[in-house]
């Protein structure tokens, strides 16, 4: 294997657990390789957060193991992967006199200006996992994406602040370190899932990336090149993989096979006559036949909800985004979906699929692997602009110091 810098990206999801081993070459972060793919079932979580740290610790040792040993390289560091319905995103602004000679505009202007929009409270009970920069108000001259070396009294700062709740953060952490790795940076995942995703014209117009997975959808707004909304609900996959437990009355093993050879959700794609044979609990019941159109009810019911929840966070945003809905996440691979979803909003929809990359690209070909080769391409872009040194994150660690130090790289390397 011709060498680079490694770079690990850890999806640490509900339904499974994936490790994404990506060969990047520091003169070009575009010319990623990916060397190794692993994954493995997850135990250990509910609705995206960890809730048994010893098997998610297992579940990741062997999602790394295969990776590595398709890779031929041993993993000591990972780009983690973040979501729960304790995840929260919010808008703040900071206005700071410009401070430099001749009013002209530096770079510790700047970072006082963040710093301020920061302060606007942060909860004892929270984490600061994301400050990223929107754009800036120079006077009464808004849109400023780079305001370095302008002139004016008054610099204003919006930036989107992501925080998680402080114990999910660190169970989280504690899983990985156990697992004998260290934590370069944790990233949400639908941040990841926009990098291999969405492209730059997207952003620029104005979309909304649904990463719809097995426990929870989660949805960012990108419009004018920055990050403008963040959500993550707690309902996905599984939700509706229980629904067809409990209502066709089957184990929730049988269900889920069932969701994926048989299941659709738009019932009016489904011929009126066809017949599918559910497994039965037990083995006394007689075998039965149902129409299949009831089980593309039962899919299309939850489908419809979820769609409602995603159409709701677009609304509150307020702002057009002309680019439409781009679906992502296993849950987005349920036959029909599209066309349910294309029916139901008034605006342009597709299936998400990872930018193809170098090396085993056909590997990770599928929405599922969105979110973990985000977090390689994540990675390999922080990894060049923090070259003085790697931190790693730790249970227990102030993450917003690493916060601070690392948004102080990305600003001195963009203005
Ligand atoms: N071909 C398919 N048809 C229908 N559903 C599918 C298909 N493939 C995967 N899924 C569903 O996608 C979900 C898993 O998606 P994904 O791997 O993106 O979730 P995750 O990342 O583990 O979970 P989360 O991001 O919610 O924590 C499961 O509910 C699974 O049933
Ligand atoms: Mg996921």
């Amino acid at each position: 294997m011709a060498s680079g810098d490694i770079v690990v990206g850890l999806d640490i999801g509900t339904s499974k657990i994936a490790t994404i081993i990506g060969n990047t070459w520091q003169s070009d972060p575009e010319k990623i390789e990916i060397v190794g793919v692993g994954t493995a079932p997850s135990e250990g979580l509910r609705k995206g957060v960890v809730v048994d740290i010893e098997k998610t610790t297992a579940s990741i040792r062997e999602s790394v193991k295969v990776a590595e040993m398709m890779a031929g390289v041993q993993v000591g560091s990972v780009y983690a992967g973040i979501a729960g319905g304790h995840i929260l995103g919010q808008t703040s602004h900071g206005v700071v006199a410009v401070s430099g000679e001749g009013h002209q505009i530096i770079q510790t202007d700047v970072d006082r200006a963040i710093n301020t929009a920061k302060a606007t409270a942060t909860p004892v009970d929270r984490e600061v996992l994301h400050v990223i920069s929107q754009d800036f108000v120079v006077d009464d001259q808004d849109g400023i994406k780079h305001p370095v070396g302008m002139s004016g009294i008054r610099l204003e700062a919006y930036v989107h602040i992501i925080t998680g709740a402080v114990a999910s953060v660190q169970n989280l952490l504690k899983s990985i370190n156990n697992a004998g790795l260290s934590v370069e940076d944790i990233v949400l995942e639908p941040i990841a899932s926009a990098d291999s995703i969405l492209t730059s014209d997207e952003r620029a117009v104005g979309v909304t990336l649904a990463d719809m997975g097995g426990g929870t959808t989660d949805i960012v707004i990108y419009k004018d090149d920055a990050l403008r909304h963040t959500k993550v609900i707690a309902v996905g996959g599984d939700h509706v993989t229980n629904d067809i437990a409990q209502l066709l009355k089957m184990t929730p093993y049988d269900a889920e096979i069932l969701k994926h050879r048989r299941g659709c959700a738009l019932v009016e794609l489904i011929e009126a006559h066809e017949k599918i044979q559910p497994p039965t609990v037990g083995g006394f019941q007689r075998p039965r036949l149902i129409p299949r159109q009831h089980l593309a009810e039962i899919i299309q019911c939850r489908m419809e909800e979820t769609i409602d929840l995603i159409h709701n966070e677009i609304a509150s945003y307020g702002t057009s985004t002309p680019a439409g809905l781009v679906l992502t996440g296993g849950t987005s691979l349920v036959s029909g979906l599209l066309e349910l979803v294309q029916d139901r909003l008034p605006y342009p929809v597709r299936i998400g699929y990872p930018r193809p990359l170098k090396g085993l690209s056909d590997r990770v070909n599928s929405p599922i692997y969105a979110t973990g080769v985000g977090l390689v391409m994540y990675g390999s872009v922080v990894r060049q602009s923090t070259e003085s040194g790697r931190q790693f994150m730790k249970p227990g660690d102030n993450l917003f110091g690493q916060i601070t130090q690392r948004m102080k790289e990305w600003f001195s390397e963009y203005f």
